[in-house]
């Protein structure tokens, strides 16, 4: 499994040098679960797929909760830093793992975080039912991804990295995932779009820097990071047929 994680494992995309988010709609995404689900001091929370550690970070400084990261990528060291610095290495730790493998015993978790990461880390099913395993009865899974908001979906709204409609659900169909692995659903909606405005708004500073530094490698890099996915949804039908989506479940069986 080490090697497994070893071999997948990636830096933090550079791209991302200018947010502590690097998926749509974070912060909207905890506004969510801080009214929906009781967190306080003896909260013991998961977070899958945690990034740069910035929601974990942000409910520990907020409610006093424990968060237990876990996260594939090679950065981990520095995120620990980032949690010493802001004096919450005490309530947040950061673990190398797989999010369809969790390094976490049956029903030890009150509640479950992942924005972004089902998807993408073993596929919905898949981490719907790790998530709840670990969970205890009642816990509360919140979820976030990218969702179509209609079909059939054209190829002016395929992103570059996507050749058909296939990684992606409409929400009814996540939220249908999400029952099945064995939730009731407390909630499932689309983010307004302005969440996309505000992720990438501070890639596309990060990238006018390459595209004017004068370095071909930069520029060229700034062409491919454009026309991997901006270019779609300002230039294209991004905006009409994306969502981001937030699912909350209880566990009930
Ligand atoms: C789009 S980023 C989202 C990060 C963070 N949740 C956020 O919203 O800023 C996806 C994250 O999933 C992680 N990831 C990818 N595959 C994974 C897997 N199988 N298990 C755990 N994490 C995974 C990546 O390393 C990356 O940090």
């Amino acid at each position: 499994m080490e090697q497994n994680i070893a071999r997948r494992a990636r830096t933090i995309p550079s791209v991302y040098a200018r947010q502590e988010f690097m998926t749509p709609g974070v912060e909207e995404t905890l506004a969510l679960l801080e009214q929906h689900c009781g967190v306080g001091p003896s909260t013991r929370i998961l977070e899958v797929a945690f990034g740069k550690g910035e929601a974990a970070c942000r409910l520990a400084m907020r409610h006093g909760c424990r968060v237990i990261g876990v996260d594939v990528h090679s950065a981990i060291e520095a995120i620990r830093q980032k949690t010493v610095d802001r004096r919450l290495d005490d309530r947040v730790s950061l673990v190398r793992g797989d999010g369809g493998w969790l390094p976490v015993r049956e029903a030890s978790i009150d509640g479950c975080l992942c924005t972004g990461g089902p998807s993408i880390g073993g596929g919905i099913e898949r981490s719907m039912a790790e998530m709840h395993r670990v969970l205890k009865p009642d816990g509360w899974a919140v979820v976030s991804d990218w969702v179509w908001r209609k079909r059939p979906v054209p190829a002016a709204a395929l992103p570059r990295w996507v050749t058909d409609d296939e990684p992606f659900t409409l929400l009814d169909e996540y939220a249908a995932a999400v029952r099945r692995a064995g939730f009731e659903l407390i909630l499932a909606q689309c983010l307004p779009s302005y969440v996309w405005e505000g992720y990438y708004g501070p890639m596309l500073q990060e990238m006018a820097s390459w595209r004017t530094s004068g370095d071909p490698e930069l520029e060229a890099r700034f062409e491919r990071s454009w026309d991997n996915e901006p270019r779609t949804f300002y230039e294209g039908l991004g905006r009409e047929y994306w969502g981001y989506g937030v699912f909350i479940g209880r566990k009930v069986t």
